[in-house]
């Protein structure tokens, strides 16, 4: 394929999220780039069942939220989307309400014992089903004061905890294993809260009287998760170039930079600025010549958790054996990424194993060819199908609706940066 043009991705689910989030906790606040995904709709939906007004979330739209008196909702579905179900346990903790919260299938398999446990530790009740999961009751009100380091490094637990921290006007100190994503931090200090690092832990103090959030502007970057699919079938493509514009590039999501550095691919940031206290940039990228295979270790992890699916594509066309170590929290991801991804790549032809918590993939040129088995995981879905791209490739996915989730014009956007090698141009 050659590539060529600009393409924008969607704004990032993370920020989106917590934009909602805290926007209906105060006054008006006006949001553009907020994406029109299905996991943000699932965010807008149960904060209206709360009480806040939030303005139809369209691609392209202002969104605008004004924050209510939260009162007693009926039960708040969170669809596909642990960080609304993480995120709104957070919020819940600290309002004197009981609400009760479920999701579908794949939300209701995913552990919610790592905000419930340190949430309850707090003062919030928490009746769970007998599994860990979903659906579960919170009566959530008056919190004291919390410090507590996370078994995993997971910024929907920091983040579920530092909100407690704010509706429940309490201190709260995080330490995690490695930094996750510090979307919900750098919010915090963009909106004057009482936000800062100590000795390696993130430390929420609040004012003293419960502190009133304002209305607040924020324009959500690009996401850096959904960049990364066009990023790698640039890569992988044999000519041109593509400019991602309005790429997210904050230290805490961009590892996948990173390690496509190492492996041969080379991206360059132009246009550095700043959106909302979150730095942004345009992503120009190159066919690689080559790719190598490369180990990602532990402490890289966080910072492309969601992007392992796609790197591992990538190295699925490297020279050599690509280790990702301990990556296990992949398997409580939107389906069990660690075993799919390996089985998957396994059935279009390439040698790729799950060993204990690490994923291996060894490389090769054949031409990729057989059905994935994407389980509904948009994550899994997108991946593939940029492998589907490669010369020869006959890459058959189980369903492609799941993209709807993050990035609702991936197909779209993927066909119009590529086109077939050969062609006249
Ligand atoms: C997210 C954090 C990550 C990521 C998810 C979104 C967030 O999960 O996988 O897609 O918005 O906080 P963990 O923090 O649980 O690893």
């Amino acid at each position: 394929m050659k590539v060529s043009g600009t393409v924008r991705p969607p704004g990032d689910k993370s920020i989106s999220h917590r934009a909602l989030m805290l926007g209906a906790l105060g006054r008006e606040s006006h949001f553009d780039g907020v994406l029109a995904g299905e996991d943000v709709q699932s965010t807008a939906r149960v904060l209206r069942q709360l009480g806040a007004r939030i303005t139809p979330v369209r691609n392209g739209v202002r969104v605008t939220v004004t924050g209510h008196r939260w009162h007693r909702p009926g039960v708040l579905h969170c669809g596909n989307s642990g960080t609304t179900a993480r995120l709104l346990l957070g919020l819940l903790a600290g309002h004197p309400l009981t609400a009760r919260l479920t999701g579908d299938r794949s939300l209701r398999r995913r552990p919610m014992r790592r905000v419930a446990e340190p949430l309850r530790a707090m003062g919030a009740e928490i009746t769970e089903g007998p599994r860990d999961a979903l659906p579960l009751t919170i009566h959530g009100g008056r919190l004291h004061a919390f410090t507590y380091t996370t078994p995993v490094a997971s910024a929907q637990v920091k983040s579920a905890l530092l909100f407690a921290g704010l509706t429940g006007n309490v201190p709260v100190t995080v330490r995690e294993p490695y930094r996750s994503r510090d979307h919900t931090e750098r919010l915090f200090v963009h909106l004057g809260l009482g936000l800062h690092a100590r000795d390696g832990a993130v430390v929420y103090e609040p004012p003293g009287e419960r502190p009133r959030i304002s209305g607040f502007d924020l324009v959500v970057p690009g996401d850096a998760s959904s960049a990364a699919f066009l990023v790698v079938a640039a890569a992988l493509a044999e000519s041109g170039e593509l400019i991602v514009e309005n790429v997210g590039v904050n230290p805490t999501r961009t590892g996948f930079l990173v390690v496509l550095e190492r492996m041969g691919v080379s991206v360059d940031r132009v246009n550095l600025r700043d959106s909302g206290g979150e730095p942004v940039a345009d992503l120009v990228v190159r066919p690689a010549p080559s790719i190598r295979a490369t180990e990602v270790g532990a402490a890289e992890i966080p910072s492309l958790v969601d992007e392992v699916p796609i790197l591992a594509v990538l190295a699925s066309r490297a020279v050599g054996e690509t280790v990702f170590r301990e990556v296990g929290e992949l398997r409580v991801k939107e389906s069990d990424r660690l075993e799919l991804v390996a089985a998957n790549l396994r059935a279009l032809g390439v040698q790729a194993a799950a060993s204990g918590n690490d994923l291996h993939v060894l490389g090769g040129a054949a031409a990729p060819r057989g059905r994935v088995e994407t389980a509904e995981d948009h994550r899994l879905a997108m991946a593939f199908a940029v492998l589907g791209t490669v010369p020869g490739a006959q890459v058959r996915l189980s369903e492609r609706h799941s993209v709807a989730i993050s990035y609702p014009t991936f197909f779209q956007d993927l066909k119009r940066i590529g086109r077939p090698a050969r062609s006249r141009d």
